[in-house]
């Protein structure tokens, strides 16, 4: 979910709905917003994209320089409008991120109090008990206090009074909240990106401070009720609004995109004459014996690559992991070993819980993301920009494969360090690297049969991927991302495993995309292509020439990619993958850039 806030010198609901525009990768499902109009607190709510909120406001305007919004990822209750944030007591409305774990038990002692619940959410719960503070003559700001001093669980809130149109009170733990500064208006946002329009100076509230905001500034306490100062920064300005630049939808602007935005990425971590250049102060690999890499999602595909990589050439063991497990496993974490934590938003719950896990146990943590101003990079030792630009679609594209661009760079720089490579296998290897954006533009032209292919398959009740070895994690990728666009069920399995049990799902209506260029394992993955087709399976090869030429005779259709030194394929092979899932889900005709049920970052665990 996304929150916001406005204290301004202008009409706050055009602000709020732009703040929440930018916001809506935190999920779709409802949006609202309150304001105070002469003192007064209304609000406007709308189930489903925030067009509908906007809709609503041209026919039912809301007055008042000062209000909240919220845009909501679904979790306590269904996304109704009743359901939608702003959630509001009789004198104090309440925005919020996060789930409140013993909101039950608060509810349960509200009844008892005589006060009921018009919804199934928590955060109502959170305003009624404002509402039941302010009835126990307590000022707003005492009433907030105590109000968030029952709470447990993960939260970011922002609180509005009616009758206090100079004051918001904000509240964050386990869940990012930041302040934005303005001339003579105040401003409270889930992140910098919210406030891009508004303002580029910023301050981060820590875990378990409250801030008493007005347009004066803000006044913060630490956990312990201590005011506290917290530095104010300049962040880039992150307003510029991104356009389709002539697609139909941003996720095929954003495939189309992959050899610019690689390229750029490549320009930032290679120098021009070779080697690798990393963020001061650089990553020791030389001191560590173990390397543990967690996301979730398609971020984690991208991790599931680069363990194939770092292990292979720097002869460095990794552990991999989704992060809502990695967390509560609890893993015991050994001396001389570095996290790294791979996310395209940088505020994804769970990444971010596991990274905190990390912290002190590991040497290093290091993380990978898009966005330099999120809490995972600001929360790492290093941060090391992947340079894809805004990733607007929720199904991750051009973030994945410069997600594997940094990956790749530093399994390379690993095997420099630990002396596992020879020179001139280091020098073909960058190489290799050096020449992805080039290769990915000629993989592009692969486009029109895809979609060709793509019309057949949107026919299909169930789809299984295949892939070995580094392969093995693109068809896991390719397919997450047909189910996340097109709803249709897809599965992926390492090609060996399928004679272990998924190939009593094979028959003649479940094609079988196998993704495999001619590389050292070939032979292997064309056996089990040939089980599949020994039993009425319709294959579909994703491959190169000479993967064609040896095996292509017989299977139903085939895409072939230019020729790639086989250790990098991975990267070139999620463009097919890609645009698989995009036609496919063109074809079905569903909502492509902002899929049912899915949020770009999921900002609860
Ligand atoms: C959500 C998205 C996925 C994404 C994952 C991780 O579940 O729907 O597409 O891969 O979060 O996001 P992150 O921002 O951490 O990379």
């Amino acid at each position: 979910c996304g929150i916001v806030g406005v204290l301004g010198r202008h009409e706050a609901a055009p602000l709020l709905v732009d703040a929440l525009k930018r916001l809506e990768y935190r999920g779709y499902d409802s949006a609202g917003v309150a304001t105070l109009n002469e003192g007064r607190l209304e609000r406007r709510r709308a189930v489903g994209k925030l067009v509908n909120l906007s809709d609503r406001l041209v026919h039912e305007p809301l007055r008042g320089h000062a209000g909240i919004g919220h845009t909501r990822w679904a979790t306590h209750g269904a996304p109704t409008e009743t359901n939608a944030h702003p959630h509001a007591g009789a004198r104090v409305a309440v925005v919020h991120n996060g789930i409140i774990e013993n909101y039950r038990a608060l509810r349960e002692e509200l009844a008892r109090a005589g006060i009921s619940h018009q919804t199934e959410t928590d955060t109502e719960t959170v305003a009624l008990l404002c509402q039941m503070h302010l009835d126990q003559q307590m000022s707003p700001r005492d009433a907030a206090a105590a109000t968030i001093a029952r709470l447990e669980g993960a939260y970011a809130l922002c609180f509005l009074f009616e009758g206090e149109p100079d004051l918001l009170i904000a509240a964050r733990k386990g869940s990012p909240l930041a302040i934005g500064h303005g001339e003579g208006e105040m401003f409270v946002g889930s992140d910098a990106i919210a406030l891009g329009n508004l303002t580029d100076r910023i301050t981060y509230l820590e875990e378990g401070d409250r801030a008493e905001v007005t347009r004066a500034g803000a006044v913060i306490f630490d956990a312990q009720g201590r005011e506290v100062t917290r530095s104010e920064k300049r962040i880039a300005a992150a307003s510029a609004q991104v356009d389709k630049a002539g697609h139909k939808h941003f996720m095929a602007k954003e495939i189309a995109e992959q050899p610019r935005v690689l390229a750029d990425a490549m320009a930032h971590y290679l120098r021009p004459e070779g080697g690798v250049v990393l963020p001061e102060p650089g990553i020791d690999f030389a001191s560590i014996d173990r390397l543990t890499l967690v996301a979730c999602g398609t971020a984690f595909y991208a991790c599931n690559v680069a363990k194939y990589w770092f292990e292979q050439i720097a002869r460095l063991p990794v552990e991999i992991d989704v992060a809502s497990e990695f967390r509560y496993r609890e893993p015991p974490v050994a001396p001389r070993s570095a996290a790294l934590f791979v996310s395209q938003s940088g505020e994804t719950a769970d990444t971010l819980a596991a990274l905190r896990y990390m912290q002190g146990k590991a040497e290093t943590v290091l993380s990978v993301v898009n966005v330099t101003e999120s809490s995972i990079a600001r929360e790492s030792d290093i941060a090391l920009p992947i340079l894809a630009g805004a990733e607007i679609g929720v199904a991750s594209t051009k973030a994945f494969t410069c997600q594997l661009l940094v990956l790749g760079t530093l399994a390379l720089e690993a095997a420099r360090q630990r002396g596992t490579l020879g020179a001139e296998e280091l020098a073909r290897l960058e190489a290799g690297l050096r020449a992805l954006p080039g290769l990915i533009h000629q993989g592009l032209t692969v486009e029109a049969e895809c979609q060709r292919i793509s019309r057949q398959l949107a026919e299909a009740r169930d789809i299984l991927f295949l892939g070995r070895g580094r392969m093995y994690p693109l068809a896991l990728e390719g397919a997450l991302k047909l189910k996340e666009i097109s709803y249709i069920h897809a599965e992926a399995y390492a090609s060996g495993e399928l004679k272990h049990g998924p190939i009593a799902l094979i028959d003649e209506h479940v094609p079988v995309v196998v993704i495999a260029p001619h590389d050292e394992l070939f032979d292997k993955t064309v056996s089990n292509m040939q089980e599949v087709m020994a039993r009425g399976g319709k294959v579909l090869l994703v491959t190169d020439a000479k993967g064609a030429e040896v095996a292509g005779e017989g299977v139903w259709e085939q895409i072939v990619l230019p020729e790639i030194d086989p250790f990098w394929a991975p990267v070139l092979y999620a463009v097919p993958a890609q645009m698989l899932a995009y036609h496919t889900a063109v074809s079905k005709g569903t909502d492509v850039d902002q899929p049912r049920n899915l949020a770009k970052s999921v900002t609860v665990e």
